[in-house]
């Protein structure tokens, strides 16, 4: 028999988008609830006591209203501070989004790094760590930038940045010693992808970015498969935990990624 049961997708904001698009890419006919935590957004300038409460909170709630198959936390942020508290609260299982040290250090030849997430989200243990694991011979440079995350958000609704903007973003990650010699940026936050565009044209060809985005959609795939999808499509959910005049402007960027029903949690 089918099961209509969904995949979760959670985020902060809009970032998870560039998650769930590789996602709805190799599972056409997968449920797709995608959860901005709108009244809670942003993450990244919040504490960690705050967002490793009010994370695994939230996905409880979301978790017993939307009978979720599998949920995908798509945010650098929650995932490197909540991921071990999610999962020991809820018996579903669950993605994290963290960032992509590990192919960056694969493919840089000039052996420096830089991260670029949010400033909670760079001085987490956790990328300590996958520095320290997968890239023990490299320079990581990180840097924090809720200006990048706020420019994401108002690109999907219509206002892209300029090159000038974000290339002055950036510069708190490129003008630190040795970032001269950055040649692999790791997106440590799901909303840097949507602005690929500008991100490429402020750094030049030389540089690379790498996300998780592929990765966790190919990880979704194999937790996923065996299992029974409907048999056409449903649509797509978007649900704001607070409505308000961005979450407005952004339907016709939802509907693009079939997500056609938006509701208020
Ligand atoms: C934010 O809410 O500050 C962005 C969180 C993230 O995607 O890491």
């Amino acid at each position: 028999m089918a099961d209509r049961r969904p995949i979760l997708f959670f985020d902060s904001g809009m970032g998870g988008l560039s998650v769930l698009a590789p996602t709805a890419a190799l599972l056409p006919r997968a449920p797709l609830v995608y959860v901005a935590d709108s009244a809670g957004f942003p993450y990244g300038t919040r504490s960690e006591t705050e967002i490793a409460a009010r994370v695994p909170a939230l996905l409880g709630r979301l978790a017993e209203r939307y009978d979720p198959r599998l949920i995908v936390i798509a945010c650098n942020t929650a995932s490197t501070i909540a991921l071990q508290h999610v999962r020991a609260a809820l018996d579903v299982p669950i993605v994290g989004t963290v960032p992509a040290i590990k192919p960056a250090a694969e493919i840089s030849r000039t052996r420096v790094i830089g991260v670029l997430g949010t400033q909670a989200t760079v001085r987490q243990p956790y990328v300590d760590d996958l520095a320290a694991r997968f890239a023990a011979d490299c320079t990581v440079l990180r840097h924090g930038s809720a200006k990048l995350v706020d420019m994401a958000e108002a690109a999907l609704a219509g206002e892209r940045p300029s090159v000038a903007a974000v290339r002055e973003a950036l510069a708190g990650l490129t003008t630190q010693p040795g970032g001269d010699a950055i040649d692999v940026i790791v997106n440590a936050c799901t909303h840097f992808p949507l602005l690929e565009e500008e991100l490429a044209a402020a750094t030049g060809a030389l540089v690379r970015f790498v996300d998780g985005g592929p990765g966790i959609a190919r990880r979704v795939a194999h937790l996923t498969e065996g299992q029974q999808w409907p048999e056409v499509p449903l649509p797509g959910r978007a649900v704001f935990t607070a409505a308000n005049a961005r979450t407005a402007r952004l339907a016709p960027a939802l509907a693009r990624l079939g997500l056609e029903a938006v509701e208020s949690l």
